[in-house]
């Protein structure tokens, strides 16, 4: 190993990287150092004594507000004919080709518990597709809607990027042209032990894990994305979580309100349930949109009234936006991108002192990651467009439960019935309201209500009887 990288583990203290060097082969100090050349450790060093070896205290500004938003139904005329000329907009921008998609598929998804990159997680209801499929086929709906071509911006990690690229390609990308598809890995950063430690993985590798959705922008640039963006003459993009099906890949109004509104960053926010629900919550501090963590925002906050008895930070952020090209260009024209960090307890594997791996039972290590939503803050100019839940958001987080696939199936087949009357055909309902049917309709039939009723129509259904399971294709 390189005598300036060893001075440099010496001054940080982190010698324990060494250990191996005697007895691992060459090829496997070569790899280790590669990994270590790459490390920021002044700053790393900062973050370990910021984060790791205290608990980071978290300041709420004292002029904390609840932020504004455009509701979700427009309040008067005025409003009314801005959400329209809003729309139209957005549709223009679509079919203009100025608007890209961007999924952030790089997560370990722990939760969920699912062997392999979640996007591969079969989500359909009756189909069984799986995640990555439902967000393929809604974009070639739209570009057969919109009669244009729509670039897909997929970031991956280190951990499952080939698997990702496989699936894409042992699915023939879905129908849609694999030129329009261009994958992009996230940067990871190394699991630090509760001492300030770096773990390492094996004799070649430290325990390295993604670096957080706030690792988009600079991907981005790193990968030459932004470039490709800029080339295509693609001006907005539009962002979601691959856990999220019901997402909406664009959506008119909110594309076409951020541009009239000559917003940087935009986003989507929801009505939460109660005070505690686990969303962040959009507040305005020093005129700037922030988001703040469900985990940090202080309970007599949380509670507070206004004068309707309503909660005043109502809004809840179900993580979809609309980020300017141009806004993420600025943010990392230096090629470097600082967000505030966020710490991370977890059951890191590791090697021990005698090359051993290690499973841990409880947690032994943070992982600290950076967030999207940070980059609210660094915005001149934001917008925040309510939406309702049940047409946007199933976050499919765990196996079962809250937030789950099951959960998550549930609202699918919700939304597509509750799309289907809308069209006015007759669907049974459970007593408890729920429809006594599982129906889904295929993306590539129909991403909106309009859609919808173009396809009932063109198919003459009048009903769906009760017990059908039924893929709409
Ligand atoms: P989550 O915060 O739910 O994390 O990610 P996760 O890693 O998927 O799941 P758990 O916490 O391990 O169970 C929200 C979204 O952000 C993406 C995820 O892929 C998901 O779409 N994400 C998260 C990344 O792309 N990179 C990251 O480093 C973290």
């Amino acid at each position: 190993m390189k005598e300036s990288l060893k001075n440099t583990l010496q001054q940080y203290n982190q010698t324990q990287l060494l250990r191996f060097e005697n007895s691992a082969t060459p090829e496997e100090n070569a790899a280790l150092e590669a990994e270590l050349e790459k490390i920021n450790f002044a700053h790393l060093d900062k973050l370990i004594k910021d984060y790791v070896l205290k608990k980071p205290e978290i300041s709420i500004p004292a002029d904390l507000q609840p932020a504004p938003y455009f509701p979700l139904v427009p309040q008067n005329d005025e409003q009314k004919k801005l959400y329209a000329d809003a729309e139209n907009a957005g549709r223009k921008l679509i079919s203009d080709g100025k608007v890209a998609c961007l999924i952030v598929a790089g997560g370990q998804g722990t939760r969920l518990g699912y062997d392999g990159p979640k996007g591969t997680y079969p989500i359909g209801p009756v189909s069984g597709r799986s995640l990555f499929e439902y967000f393929a086929l809604s974009i070639r709906r739209n570009e057969i809607k919109y009669n244009t071509k729509i670039s897909w911006y997929v970031m991956t990690s280190l951990l499952n990027n080939q698997q990702t690229v496989d699936f894409f390609e042992a699915n023939n990308y879905f129908g849609l042209d694999k030129k329009q598809v261009f994958f992009f890995v996230q940067g990871t950063m190394p699991a630090i032990d509760y001492q300030g430690k770096l773990l390492m993985s094996s004799k070649s590798s430290l325990s390295l894990s993604p670096d957080g959705h706030g690792g988009t922008l600079l991907a981005l640039k790193k990968s030459g994305a932004l470039e490709d963006m800029k080339a295509k003459g693609i001006e907005h993009i539009s962002y979601f979580q691959v856990d999220n099906p019901l997402v909406p890949v664009l959506s008119p109004l909110f594309i076409g309100l951020h541009a009239m509104e000559k917003s940087e960053m935009s986003a989507i926010m929801l009505a939460k349930t109660n005070a505690f629900e686990k969303l962040g919550n959009f507040c305005l501090a020093n005129g700037k949109l922030q988001i703040i963590e469900y985990s940090d925002l202080p309970d007599d906050l949380a509670q507070s009234l206004d004068e309707n008895g309503k909660l005043r930070f109502i809004s809840g952020s179900p993580a979809i936006h609309v980020i300017s090209r141009e806004f993420i260009e600025k943010l990392t024209a230096d090629g470097t991108l600082s967000l505030p960090a966020h710490r991370a307890d977890k059951k890191v594997p590791y090697i021990d002192e005698n090359g051993e791996p290690v499973k841990p039972e409880s947690p032994n290590a943070v992982k600290l990651e950076t967030f999207i939503f940070d980059a609210l803050q660094l915005a001149d100019k934001t917008m925040v467009l309510e939406s309702d839940r049940k047409e946007v958001f199933g976050p499919t987080k765990n196996a079962t439960g809250v937030d789950s696939a099951e959960s998550c199936r549930e609202m699918l087949i919700a939304r597509d019935c509750r799309r289907l009357e809308a069209a006015g055909v007759k669907i049974p309902r459970n007593t408890d309201g729920t429809p006594a049917v599982k129906v889904e309709i295929s993306p590539l039939a129909a991403v909106d209500d309009e859609d919808v009723a173009i396809y009932v129509k063109n198919n003459n259904i009048t009903e769906i009887l009760s017990g059908t399971e039924r893929v709409l294709a």
